[in-house]
């Protein structure tokens, strides 16, 4: 017999303190509603390039519909360890780790090496996932905030190195920035790794966004570049931008190839392998995309220079040109509650922005806007910003 009154059932506590996803929060409140200009979510507007989709779907026809390798299917890992010796440094097969997506390789080298009760460091604001992946594991995370000004988000160097003091274990990094667009220089990125160098300090670089990167070769410093094989250094990264490919769910980890095995076996106990046909896809991109992501460079550094322009002309708005990412983060003078702003947003002005706040305190008084956009909508979306504004 079942007792009356049964305990009540929770998840652990760790779990339970997770910040749900304002982003989502707002989606959600949203969702149904086709008068929204959605530019919420962090999504490159185009669908996957017919190449892409096709190899996907011949390797279903050809039946590659089974459990496949845990590390990724070699042609991939191959092609993959090729592609970031062009773009970084002489890269092996057995330091490519392929994921189910840059979240779960973010989960993954967390799981890794972070252990309950380690302490690991993040430049703030940041994407919440990152936020919260550590957590999960049970360490505590401190933080360093970027400072705004006009010119651009500021990294103060010397915060950051007195922040990482002995003992702790990583240090977590996304640069180009989701959400401010800020990119760590070259000289900040030799600092760090000296700095992390000397006390035994890992680096996770989620390097996303490095190839929406809008100056110089348009591929983001990288600690790939300064760092040997081997050494205490993790690159995170994942198709979904680069390729557009967000709702393929596939990415992959670079890690020393020593970490190989124990990566392969916790790719086992989470997902066991990422689908073979979506790795077929990943392979026609990483080997015939360039010309995708040169499309896509244009493409959105236009709707940039267009929606920065726009959003500074907006009086009480103010947002520095982001170096790279898709997104322009904006304050507005005298808002100081971003989720009530932005819900405001959507249910009277049908326009779909990410609150600051999701991505920790530090972004409070900001609204993130992804311009993966055509002009005229971004315009739109402009026009009905001034009219909840009264400007
Ligand atoms: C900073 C950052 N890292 C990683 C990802 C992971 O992308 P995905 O899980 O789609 O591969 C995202 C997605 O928005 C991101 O913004």
């Amino acid at each position: 017999m079942r007792p009356e009154n049964p305990d009540p059932v929770h998840a652990r506590a760790a779990v339970r303190a997770l910040t749900a996803s304002k982003i989502r929060e707002l989606v959600n409140a949203g969702l149904g509603r086709k008068d929204v200009l959605p530019f919420w979510v962090g999504e490159p507007d185009e669908p996957t390039p017919e190449f892409i989709r096709k190899a996907g779907i011949a390797s279903i026809e050809a039946g590659e519909v089974f459990y496949s390798h845990n590390l990724g299917i070699p042609s991939l890992r191959r092609a993959l360890a090729e592609y970031l010796t062009r773009l970084h440094r002489s890269t092996r097969v057995e330091e490519i780790a392929v994921t189910s997506a840059g979240v779960n390789a973010l989960m993954l080298v967390s799981q890794l090496l972070v252990a309950p009760g380690d302490r690991v460091v993040e430049v703030v604001p940041l994407w919440p996932n990152l936020q919260e992946i550590p957590k999960i594991l049970g360490a505590t995370v401190d933080t360093v905030a970027l400072e705004f000004s006009p010119q651009g988000w500021r990294l103060d160097l010397q915060k950051l190195l007195d922040a990482l003091k002995p003992g702790t274990k990583a240090l977590y990094l996304n640069s180009p920035n989701n959400p401010t667009g800020w990119t760590i220089s070259r000289d900040a990125q030799r600092a760090i790794l000296e700095h992390c160098r000397r006390h035994g300090i890992w680096i996770f670089a989620d390097d996303a966004y490095e190839r929406l990167y809008y100056e110089g070769s348009n591929v983001a410093p990288s600690f790939l570049d300064l760092a040997d094989a081997g050494e205490r250094v993790v690159s995170t990264n994942t198709f979904s931008k680069s390729w557009l490919m967000t709702g393929w769910r596939l990415g992959w980890a670079v890690l020393p190839a020593a970490l190989e095995a124990d990566m392969g076996k916790l790719i086992e106990y989470n997902t066991s392998c990422a689908p073979v046909f979506v790795q077929r896809a990943g392979l026609a991109a990483v080997t015939q995309g360039e010309p995708v992501i040169a499309h896509t460079l244009e493409r959105f550094r236009k709707a940039r220079d267009f929606l920065v322009r726009e959003l500074n002309g907006i009086p009480g708005v103010e947002v520095a040109s982001p170096s790279g990412t898709m997104y322009a983060f904006f304050r507005v003078r005298g808002m100081t509650d971003s989720l009530a702003f932005c819900k405001k947003l959507v249910a009277e002005h049908g326009l779909g922005l990410a609150p600051g706040a999701a991505f920790g305190p530090e972004g409070e008084g900001y609204v993130r806007w992804c311009f993966a956009a055509e002009t005229p909508k971004l315009a739109e979306g402009v026009a009905r910003l001034r009219q909840a504004l009264g400007a």
